[in-house]
C-alpha cells in the first residue's frame, strides 16, 4: 500500500474539542445550544444516523430535542412540526433526517427549515450561495464540508487541482462540487449517464466517490498520486460479522491505495466527519443567535 490513509476519525475528536470548548463558553453566557431532530418512520439506518447525532450532542454540550415520527405522517403535519421548531428560541439548528418518506415531497419540507436554522445547508437559500461569488451560505453541508476539511488537513493543495465528483445528490455531489469550486478547483460532476467515466476519473487530483456503490472505483480508474476521498457507505454481506455485513466505500480500497497518494478508509474516514461538522454547524447558529457575539457577517 502506497496511499497515505486519511484518519477522519482523529480530525472529528479534535473538531469535537473545539466544540465542547466552544459549547461551554456560549452555556457560561447563558446560552445552550439547542438541536432538533426529527425522524419520519424507521428506517434503521437513518435510526442509528440520528442516534449517533444524538449522542455528539449530548457530548459536546449541545441539547438535543428529538421528534420521532410515524412513517404515516403527513406532510402537513411534519410542516406544522417545522413551523414549531423554526419559532422556538431554544433551538438553533434543524435536522430532518433524509430520505423522508415517499408521499412527503422532500423540498417542500427543506424550504420550511429557516434558512438560520438549516444546520443541513440544504435549504436553496443556503445551497444558492454556496455557489454564488461574492455570497456567503450560512451552513454548508455537514458531508461536503467534512471533506473539504480532510482534504485541507492532508494538505492537498485545492487551487487549481482537477477535481472530479461521482454523484450530484444535493446531500453530497453538488454541494461537495460547488466547495470544490469555491476553493478554486476545476470541477467536473459525474453521474449516471457520464460517457466513458474512467477517462474523466483518470484526470482527477482530487477524486470525491459518492455514488452508493460497494467498490465501484477501481484502481484503474485514479490518477497516480490522487488524494482520493471515500464518501459511499454501503452494507455488504459477510457471514463472518455478528451482524451478517460489513460497511465498504465506494471504492475497493486496497487496489485503490495502491495507486492513490492519499485515501480515506470506510468507516472511520468521511462518516465521523458529517456529524462532527454538524455539531460545528449548530453552534455556529446557537453564537448567531447570541446578541452579543453579532456579527454582520452572519445574518442575512
Ligand atoms: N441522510 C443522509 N445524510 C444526511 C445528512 O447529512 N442530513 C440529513 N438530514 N439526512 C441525511
Amino acid at each position: 500500500m502506497s496511499a497515505k490513509i486519511i484518519d477522519g476519525k482523529e480530525v472529528a475528536r479534535s473538531i469535537h474539542e473545539e466544540v465542547r470548548k466552544e459549547a461551554e463558553k456560549l452555556r457560561s453566557r447563558g446560552i445552550i445550544p439547542g438541536l432538533a431532530t426529527v425522524l419520519v418512520g424507521d428506517d434503521p439506518a437513518s435510526r442509528s444516523y440520528v442516534k449517533a447525532k444524538r449522542k455528539a450532542c449530548e457530548e459536546d454540550g449541545i441539547q438535543s430535542f428529538h421528534h420521532p415520527l410515524p412513517a404515516e405522517t403527513s406532510q402537513k403535519e411534519l410542516l406544522t412540526l417545522i413551523t414549531q421548531l423554526g419559532e422556538d428560541p431554544k433551538v438553533h439548528g434543524i435536522l430532518v433526517q433524509l430520505p423522508l418518506p415517499a408521499h412527503i415531497e422532500e423540498n417542500a419540507v427543506i424550504r420550511a427549515i429557516p434558512p438560520h436554522k438549516d444546520v443541513d445547508g440544504f435549504h436553496p437559500e443556503n445551497l444558492g450561495r454556496l455557489g454564488l461569488k461574492g455570497e456567503e451560505a450560512l451552513f454548508a453541508p455537514c458531508t461536503p464540508a467534512g471533506v473539504l476539511e480532510l482534504l485541507m488537513r492532508a494538505e492537498v493543495p485545492v487551487s487549481g487541482a482537477r477535481a472530479v465528483v461521482l454523484g450530484r445528490s444535493k446531500i453530497v455531489g453538488l454541494p461537495a462540487a460547488l466547495l470544490l469550486l469555491r476553493n478554486d478547483a476545476t470541477v467536473t460532476i459525474c453521474h449516471s449517464r457520464t460517457k466513458d467515466l474512467p477517462a474523466v476519473t483518470k484526470e482527477a487530483d482530487i477524486l470525491i466517490a459518492a455514488i452508493g456503490r460497494a467498490n465501484f472505483v477501481t484502481a484503474e480508474m485514479v490518477k497516480p498520486g490522487a488524494a482520493v476521498i471515500d464518501v459511499g457507505v454501503n452494507r455488504v454481506e459477510d457471514s463472518r460479522k455478528k451482524r451478517g455485513y460489513r460497511l465498504v466505500g465506494d471504492c475497493d480500497f486496497e487496489a485503490v491505495a495502491e495507486v492513490a497518494g492519499c485515501l480515506t478508509p470506510v468507516p472511520g474516514g468521511v462518516g465521523p466527519m458529517t456529524i462532527a461538522m454538524l455539531m460545528k454547524n449548530t453552534l455556529r447558529a446557537a453564537e448567531r443567535a447570541s446578541p452579543q457575539s453579532f456579527d454582520p457577517r452572519n445574518h442575512l
